[in-house]
C-alpha cells in the first residue's frame, strides 16, 4: 500500500460525498473514504456513493452490515471502483445499534472475526477495520479487536479512541493509539480530535501511528491536508481561504447531483461564523450571491 500522504479523510455520513472527497484528495489526502455504506444495498446493485475514479484516485469504501453473503456480494459489486475496503466497528448511533451495526459489534469478537475474514477472503484489495476503544468503559477491548483484524489479514486498523457510550464527547485517548501501535505489526491509523496540522504531527510523534485520519477538521477545511503536508515538510503552512473553498465545493457539486440541503450544510461547515445567513438561503443562486456579499 502506498499513499501520497500520511493524512486520510475520515468516513462521515452526510459529509463524505463525491465533491467533498474530491476536494480532500486534491488538497493532498493520501486516502479518502466514503460514508458508511450498507452492504445490503450494494449487494442489490444500489450504488449511492458515486465514486469518480478520474478525480478521486485513492478511495476507500466503508462497509456496514453483518450478513456474510451480502458482504461478499457488496465487495464484488464495488471492488473495481475502490482501492481499499474499510469495515465500520465504530458507529455509536442508536439506529445503528438497533440494526446491530457499528460499535455494538465490538461486544462480539467472534462475529467480528467472521465478518473481517469474509471481507478479506472476498477481495485482493486491502481491508481496513475502523474501531473504537471499546463499546463502553466496562469493556475496553481495542487490543483484542485490533489483533483479530491483524490475524484475519486486514491491512490496517484505524482507532478512534473513545467508547461508543461517549459518542464524540470527552477527549480522544491517544494513549490507546500508542498502545495499539506497539502491539500490532500492521499499520495503525490514529484518529480523534486532530483539529490542526500541529495536532496531526503531535499525534504521530506521541503515538508513532503510521497515518492520521481527520474528520471534523477536514469537514470544516478540506485544505487541511495541504496544510498538514506543508507543515510536516517545512514546519509552516498557510491559512486557507474559506470562501474560496465554499465556492470550489459548490462548483463541484453541479457535476455530482448533490442535494441543496447537503451543499448548504457543507458551506456552513466551511463558514461557521456566517451560518445564520447561509442557513436562510433557499436555493443555489441565493447561496452564491450570499457568498459574494461576505
Ligand atoms: C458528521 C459525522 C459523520 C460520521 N460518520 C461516520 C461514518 O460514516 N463512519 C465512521 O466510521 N465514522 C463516522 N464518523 C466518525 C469519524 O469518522 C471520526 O472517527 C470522528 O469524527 C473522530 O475524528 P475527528 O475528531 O477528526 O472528527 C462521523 C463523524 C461525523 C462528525
Amino acid at each position: 500500500m502506498k499513499f501520497k500522504s500520511r493524512f486520510f479523510a475520515a468516513p462521515m455520513v452526510r459529509v463524505s460525498d463525491t465533491a467533498f472527497r474530491i476536494m480532500c484528495y486534491k488538497y493532498g489526502a493520501g486516502l479518502v473514504f466514503t460514508e458508511m455504506t450498507y452492504a445490503a444495498a450494494l449487494a442489490r446493485g444500489i450504488d449511492k456513493v458515486n465514486i469518480d475514479r478520474r478525480q478521486e484516485k485513492s478511495v476507500g469504501i466503508q462497509l456496514a452490515g453483518t450478513d456474510l453473503k451480502e458482504l461478499e456480494s457488496a465487495v464484488k459489486f464495488i471492488e473495481d471502483k475502490v482501492d481499499v475496503f474499510d469495515y465500520n466497528l465504530g458507529c455509536p448511533v442508536d439506529k445503528a445499534q438497533k440494526q446491530k451495526v457499528g460499535a455494538i459489534l465490538l461486544e462480539e469478537p467472534r462475529l467480528v472475526r467472521k465478518i473481517l475474514n469474509k471481507i478479506v477472503s472476498s477481495t485482493n484489495k486491502p481491508v481496513f477495520a475502523k474501531i473504537r476503544s471499546g463499546y463502553s468503559d466496562k469493556n475496553i477491548n481495542y487490543l483484542k479487536i485490533g489483533k483479530i483484524a491483524q490475524d484475519v489479514g486486514c491491512a490496517a486498523v484505524t482507532l478512534h479512541p473513545r467508547t461508543a457510550a461517549t459518542k464524540r464527547g470527552g477527549g480522544a485517548n491517544w494513549e490507546h493509539i500508542k498502545k495499539l501501535k506497539s502491539k500490532l505489526d500492521i499499520p495503525v491509523i490514529g484518529n480523534g480530535d486532530v483539529n490542526s496540522p500541529e495536532d496531526a504531527l503531535q499525534l504521530m510523534s506521541t503515538t508513532d501511528c503510521d497515518y492520521v485520519m481527520l474528520g471534523r477538521a477536514a469537514a470544516k477545511n478540506p485544505a487541511i491536508f495541504k496544510q498538514c503536508n506543508d507543515f510536516i515538510k517545512t514546519g509552516k503552512y498557510k491559512e486557507s481561504n474559506q470562501i474560496k473553498l465554499a465556492n470550489e465545493y459548490i462548483e463541484l457539486t453541479t457535476k455530482y447531483n448533490i442535494k441543496f440541503s447537503t451543499i448548504k450544510s457543507h458551506v456552513t461547515y466551511f463558514l461557521k461564523p456566517h451560518a445564520g445567513i447561509i442557513n436562510k438561503t433557499k436555493d443555489l443562486n441565493t447561496l452564491k450571491k450570499t457568498l459574494k456579499s461576505l
